[in-house]
């Protein structure tokens, strides 16, 4: 039997239980996941690729078959390098249907050997987003059942002083 590896990238800032609700589900059909956060210079993250790393890394801990990279440039590229062939990604709603259709298809148009595979987010946490994470944790509001203790806290620390 192949070892089935698939890449699931992202921004990840910060890792959700949403994120993670489709690493434990991913798990049923892949033997290895590998969480590939993406340097992004367009957009302007809240935490650093080496806090997105770390809080990943702390929150997939008891996930064997979970690995936390890092990568830059084209995710067909960066596939190709793991000896991957298939890119992992959630959808919540309608509303992601339209952008992930695009990735998809520009992702085959680049390489057409890779396939996309998604996957429906249990629908307890269709609302949740990393931005919606973050503008509640700016104003103060509780996100202790959104993402784990750890990136609770990190949010925390990095809102004190606004
Ligand atoms: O969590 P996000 O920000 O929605 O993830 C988007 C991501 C990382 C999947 C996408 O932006 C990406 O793969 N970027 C790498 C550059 C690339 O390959 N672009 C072409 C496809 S969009």
């Amino acid at each position: 039997m192949s070892h089935k590896i698939a890449i699931y990238p992202g921004s990840f800032d910060p890792v959700t239980f949403g994120h993670l609700d489709i690493l434990s589900r991913g798990l049923q059909v892949f033997d290895e996941i590998i969480v590939a956060v993406l340097h992004n210079s367009r957009k302007d993250p809240l935490f650093s690729v080496e806090e997105r790393v770390h809080l990943l890394e702390q929150a997939t801990a008891d996930l064997s078959g979970v690995h936390v990279d890092h990568f830059e440039g084209l995710l067909v590229d960066y596939v190709k390098t793991q000896h991957a062939g298939v890119v992992l990604r959630g959808l919540r709603a309608i509303s992601d249907f339209e952008y992930e259709l695009q990735i998809a298809a520009i992702n085959k148009h680049l390489d057409s050997q890779m396939e996309t595979c998604f996957m429906m987010t249990s629908s307890k946490y269709s609302f949740l987003s990393s931005s919606m994470v973050k503008e509640a944790a700016r104003y103060g509001g509780s996100v202790d059942r959104l993402v784990p203790a750890d990136v609770a806290a990190a949010l925390k620390k990095k809102f004190a002083n606004d």
